[in-house]
């Protein structure tokens, strides 16, 4: 199954089901044959460069109340924050002068930011030659030409689980077939579109992930990010048991066998689990990495899970430590945008 994958990228339902229940040893994870295959997969169709995006984390205000976000409207331990319209510029050009070529904007979905205030964002951080990535959540049509139309490039927004029924459960007021309408705007404005998952949900079965990424497929989407849920204290699913880093990627890989072009970043998340969580992933089908670039205390209280890493850390302390741990595996960081490079 893993050669046909890697030769072919097409994968029936039972085989993903069926790769994503193999055993994995927990020693030494980058020698499953899985994740061979996946890391010959990466090099041959995206080569060895690998490419960082810088997080600004501008706002942890959200309208929404995703049972297991630390976001939630209804979490009032959450210490909410926004960054003026100066500070997210200052992050940005920060993050430019350091070397980076996109910059990833992510926040709750914050009424405050309007279009206009988003445009007026967006217009000054493109004169750093900046690719712009966004990832602000459901909006209108109108909204995400804006965006566009001020210089956004790609839009983030995982479709969290392809399972209605969960998502319904886990995602209340809100509506799964919107958010598929959303990506399918997205594309039709002309952004690279990012989806992805979330892994270890209650109740989420391997069937349902095999859906998910044959649903990466159908949507062709650009980019990809898996990252396993991890309980957050302040939410209703406390006491649920979360996600492992060896399921998320496990996902992560069969993804790139299957969509062999695309971009994957090496989550935060999965770093959260496993020390070495980043270049374990990198070694399996990754090619991005998202170092944090927001300044001071927001960090910290950009808190969607618990124990996320570099909470204290400078984005300059960030950037240095990523590039080591990729030189350290013979990989190094690219100099370009990083858009994908369709090969079909
Ligand atoms: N509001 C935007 C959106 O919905 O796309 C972006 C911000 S949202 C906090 C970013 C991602 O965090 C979500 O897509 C979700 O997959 C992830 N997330 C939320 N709660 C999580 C948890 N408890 N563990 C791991 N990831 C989580
Ligand atoms: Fe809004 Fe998670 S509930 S970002």
């Amino acid at each position: 199954m893993i050669k046909k994958a890697e030769e072919t990228h097409e994968l029936t339902k039972e085989e993903i089901v069926s790769l994503l229940s193999c055993e994995i040893e927990t020693e030494n994870v980058v020698s499953h044959p899985l994740f061979e295959a996946a890391d010959r997969v990466r090099k041959k169709y995206v080569g060895d460069e690998v490419h960082l995006r810088g997080l600004i984390e501008f706002s942890n205000y959200c309208k929404q109340n995703c049972l297991y976000c630390g976001f939630r409207r209804d979490n009032k331990n959450a210490t909410r924050f926004r960054l003026s319209k100066d500070e997210i510029i200052k992050f940005a050009q920060d993050a430019s002068e350091q070397g980076y070529k996109t910059v990833v904007l992510q926040s709750g979905e914050d009424p405050y930011f309007t279009a206009d205030r988003m445009k007026e964002i967006l217009s000054e951080i493109k004169k750093f030659d900046l690719a712009v990535t966004l990832s602000i959540g459901e909006k209108t049509f109108e909204e995400y030409k804006a965006y566009k139309e001020a210089g956004a490039n790609r839009f983030l927004m995982r479709i969290e689980t392809t399972d209605k029924a969960l998502y319904l459960k886990l995602d209340p007021d809100m509506d799964w077939e919107n958010r598929l309408k959303c990506l399918g705007e997205l594309r039709e404005l002309g952004y690279e579109v990012g989806t992805g998952c979330l892994v270890g949900l209650p109740e989420q079965t391997l069937e349902s992930l095999a859906d998910d990424i044959l649903f990466f497929k159908e949507i062709n989407a650009d980019m990809i990010g898996i990252g396993p849920f991890i309980p957050n204290d302040n939410t209703p699913m406390k006491d649920e048991k979360g996600g492992t880093f060896e399921m998320a990627l496990k996902v992560m890989a069969v993804t790139r066998l299957l969509l062999p072009d695309i971009n994957i970043p090496a989550t935060t998340a999965m770093e959260t689990l496993n020390p070495n969580g980043r270049l374990i992933a990198l070694q399996s089908g990754a090619n991005v990495v998202m170092p944090n670039v927001t300044q001071g205390d927001y960090r910290k209280f950009y808190e969607i899970y618990p124990g996320k890493i570099c909470v204290n850390d400078t984005p300059t302390k960030c950037r240095g430590c990523i590039t080591g741990k990729i030189n350290s595996i013979k990989r190094s960081v690219s100099t370009e945008y990083g858009f994908r490079k369709k090969t079909d």
